[in-house]
């Protein structure tokens, strides 16, 4: 099937003797399980026939879910969980489980990744070395004086919008032994399969694309099939999974996963372009630009005529006062810090994802002051161009 029937259908109408088969995947709520004989049960317990026996192990929502991204990822097997940042640390411990335990990961990852590595991971004394994931040199050196036991990387860099090359960057993890886990939540599987470019685990914060609507926390960890067991084995011990209601919210959510998405991305190439012109503007990033330095790399790992939903500008000579009363004059435009949801979102990295980093850390990033990030909606292109043109124009009378 094509990704747009197999977000509409993967998952759903799995058989179950003796029950009747709804044709979209109900809630289940059940913590426990009944058997007609303990034999059964033992069995189910025993991991040694498929079946349900409590609710930290497995579900059978969950498990439909599990089963759509696994096809739409192309993995071997998925475990939904309780946020974006769960699923990275489940795919990361499963990643240094039997390995170094060290992890050479992209400077420009997510802000809570930066802490889960530095705080939680570092302090159960896991080296962690940040390298430009674009600079494919730096990665083989410090790759080849650390050893790890896996590169974590995002597939679409936050916020500049650069893309590493997957394929590559498999095969260096692979030489040392490591494995290669990858953030794929800004570029979707519909713009990119992580797993079909050699990478081993690919996470999603689930709250973003897949769920789509801004009313659900959850992640997923899709991964090949030599991680999958070491995945479903370490949260069967730590219980990090999705409850069953937003399991199904994000299922819902995903069936109108294409549609959105394409919509999203044509928004965000038309904005790209408007706003490469506007007089309030001085730079935009995004990975349809003609000049994107990874350009070669975006055309053989993105899906054709598809460059993501989200874009970044630097708004013209504006300092931290100037971006924020521009957030303020936003009539349409949500200002927040997530993305992926129908609605446009405007995140300024300064005060949101890039907070707690220092001024110094972010100046060496390429994050100025006057940097905002725009995640796409499915609104009008027209409405979404006249919000961010009178809150630019706006600001341009201050100056
Ligand atoms: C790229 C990326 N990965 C992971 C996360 C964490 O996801 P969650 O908030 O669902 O825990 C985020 C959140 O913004 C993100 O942008």
């Amino acid at each position: 099937m094509n990704f747009q029937s197999e977000v509409v259908h993967a998952g759903d109408r799995k058989r179950e003797t003796g029950q009747v088969t709804p044709s979209t995947t109900p809630i289940s709520l059940g913590t426990t399980y009944f058997y007609e004989s303990a034999a059964k049960l033992d069995r189910v317990l025993g991991n040694e026939e498929h079946g349900f026996s409590y609710a930290r192990y497995a579900n059978p929502t969950n498990e439909a879910l599990e089963d759509l991204v696994t096809k739409l990822e192309n993995g071997s097997g998925s475990l939904a969980t309780s946020s974006g940042m769960s699923a990275i640390q489940i795919a990361l411990q499963a990643a240094l489980l039997d390995r170094s335990h060290s992890i050479v990961a992209s400077d420009a990852i997510y802000g809570a990744s930066v802490e889960l590595l530095d705080k939680l991971f570092a302090s159960f004394n896991v080296r962690v070395k940040y390298v430009d994931i674009c600079d494919l040199q730096a990665v083989g050196k410090a790759v080849a004086d650390l050893q790890p036991g896996c590169i974590f990387m995002e597939s679409i860099s936050n916020p500049l919008l650069r893309v590493g090359d997957v394929r590559e960057l498999a095969r260096i993890a692979h030489t040392a032994g490591g494995a290669l886990v990858v953030d794929n939540t800004f570029a979707t599987p519909m713009l990119m399969r992580p797993l079909d470019l050699g990478a081993d685990i690919v996470v999603h914060s689930a709250t973003k694309y897949l769920a789509g609507h801004g009313d659900v926390l959850g992640g997923i960890v899709t991964s090949n099939a030599n991680h999958y067991e070491q995945v479903r084995a370490l949260a069967r011990i730590a219980g990090p999974l999705l409850g069953p209601f937003e399991s199904y919210l994000t299922m819902r959510g995903i069936k109108t996963l294409a549609l959105r998405f394409e919509r999203q991305c044509e928004n965000a190439t038309l904005l790209a372009d408007w706003l490469a012109e506007h007089s309030g503007v001085e730079r935009v990033y995004y990975c349809g630009s003609t000049a994107h330095p990874d350009a070669a790399v975006i055309r053989h790992t993105f899906a054709p005529e598809l460059y993501g939903g989200i874009l970044s500008f630097e708004i013209r000579d504006a300092d931290k006062d100037a971006v924020l009363g521009f957030m303020d004059r936003l009539r349409m435009v949500v200002p927040g810090t997530s993305l992926g949801d129908v609605h446009t979102l405007l995140l300024y990295p300064q005060i949101a994802s890039h907070r707690n980093l220092s001024p110094k850390m972010r100046a060496r990033l390429g994050i100025r002051e006057n940097l905002v990030r725009v995640a796409a909606g499915i609104e009008h292109i027209d409405d979404i161009k006249a919000d961010l043109d009178q809150a630019l124009r706006a600001d341009r009378s201050l100056h």
